[in-house]
């Protein structure tokens, strides 16, 4: 096989690497990139990657110093000098023994995405759509959100010199994602329904308007998201860990995950491949639904959690994800908001910091150490997708609750500015 190209995974059918359609002309399925087999492989193949990990170096340095770019083999070997890169990736994996005690897992690592640029893992898709953008001439870029991918989106359009345009579902957007959005300049709407309205939305003005689209349907967001897999493989020295767990919405990284793990293995940078957990919040969890049938038939719901990155009910990259749960002999689990809400507290609480959909990842590991099916003493990596401000609510809301009060709640105190009164609450509190 030669080059780059785009194939349909429904239905076969191949497309140019520079052709703009995001979905697949002859069945309307969903668009994967195909690349050609690197020239060197294996152990010179990370040789090369791991090269490529320069320190900072100063003003200006782009591409070269992105988490994402560094994989330029696995994720557009063609894009040249036309990057439109913060730069981002290059995030921490993180062993915290707090966060060990709390699951049962002595060896979980969590890699944070949040430390992206725009505060989550959506940058490292971005950053390649967005390039790929601008090489196909694209005028005005849109997508459909929960928040962050507008907000990454806003980001990339202004970096690239685009205007941007993001819908997303009235009231259910956190604070933080909604005040980068509009601050980086993209014009926003505020839509009357949920978050699987909006992307039915953004596709028909995709092809009424001639917008180029960059949700996560978009293959070449799939690219950049694998690179969260790359990177974390490349810090452990390409020792793969047992399980990836990740959280669960519209399935695009899911999709991606498996697609990385697919080529890692197929050009030797890892020879075990991990398995992967995709966790859902119970309320909206029609992929764990699918998957308890032997994923026999799709699953629609109408989506109602507190984890409102992963509020979906109609997840856009269902085939593909099957395909990323069955090929790694993967599981799709599910924890309630209360579970969310815990390992978010004590994710917080251990000097991480992650937003509520990030922390189901931290749940789900848990629960699948108490369901038997991760061992306790396997080498887990938790992806934590976003960052701990994206959502202040969800924290003030946890902290303040009294009836019941949660299990790790920090309340402040109001206090007036004597000695007296602070003494009096430090003693009381201690008491407590
Ligand atoms: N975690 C966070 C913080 C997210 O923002 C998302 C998705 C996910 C997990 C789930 O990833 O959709 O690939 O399964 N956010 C999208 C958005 C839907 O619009 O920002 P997924």
């Amino acid at each position: 096989m030669s080059g780059t190209r785009q194939r349909c995974a429904t239905c076969g059918h191949e497309l140019a690497e520079t052709d703009a359609q995001v979905r697949c002309p002859a069945c309307q399925g969903l668009l994967e990139i195909l690349h050609a087999r690197p020239a060197v492989t294996g152990a010179a193949l990370r040789a090369r990657f791991d090269g490529r990990r320069v320190p900072p170096r100063g003003a200006g340095g782009g591409a070269q110093e992105s988490g994402v770019w560094r994989f330029l083999e696995a994720v557009l070997p063609t894009a040249a000098s036309e990057i439109v890169s913060y730069p981002e990736g290059n995030t921490p994996l993180l062993e915290r023994p707090t966060l060990g005690r709390w699951t049962g897992l002595p060896r979980l690592l969590l890699k944070h995405e949040g430390l992206n640029p725009t505060g989550s893992f959506k940058d490292r898709g971005m950053t390649v759509a967005v390039t790929q953008a601008r090489r196909v001439g694209a005028r005005a870029l849109a997508c459909a959100s929960t928040g962050n991918t507008g907000a990454s989106l806003a980001a990339y359009a202004s970096l690239a010199g685009l205007p941007a345009l993001v819908i997303v579902p009235q009231g259910q957007v956190a604070l933080g994602k909604l005040t980068q959005t509009i601050a980086y300049g993209a014009r926003t709407l505020l839509v009357r329904g949920n978050f699987d309205a909006c992307l039915d939305l953004a596709e028909q003005a995709r092809e009424r308007l001639e917008l180029y689209l960059l949700n996560s349907i978009n293959p070449f967001r799939i690219e950049g998201q694998k690179t969260i897999v790359f990177e974390l493989l490349q810090q452990l020295d390409w020792a793969a860990p047992d399980w990836i767990v990740l959280p669960a919405g519209n399935l695009g990284n899911t999709a991606a995950f498996g697609k990385a793990l697919a080529e890692a293995r197929d050009w030797g940078l890892i020879a075990d491949t991990p398995r992967l957990a995709a966790v859902q919040a119970a309320g909206a969890a029609p992929f764990a639904a699918s998957f308890q049938e032997g994923f026999a038939r799709r699953h629609r719901v109408e989506p109602r959690t507190v984890a409102s990155a992963i509020n979906i009910g109609n997840p856009a990259s269902y085939e593909r994800a099957v395909r990323a749960i069955r090929e790694t002999n993967g599981v799709v689990t599910t924890v309630t908001d209360e579970e969310i809400l815990e390992a978010k507290a004590v994710v917080d609480g251990a000097g991480v910091g992650c937003e509520p959909a990030s922390a189901a990842s931290v749940a789900g590991a848990r629960r699948l150490l108490r369901d038997g099916v991760i061992g306790r003493e396997q080498r887990v990596v938790a992806v934590l997708t976003g960052h701990l401000l994206k959502d202040p609510e969800s924290v003030t809301r946890y902290h303040q609750q009294t009836d019941p009060r949660p299990p790790h709640a920090n309340p402040p105190v109001e206090i007036g500015p004597t000695l007296g009164e602070l003494e009096r609450e430090l003693r009381s509190r201690d008491a407590r």
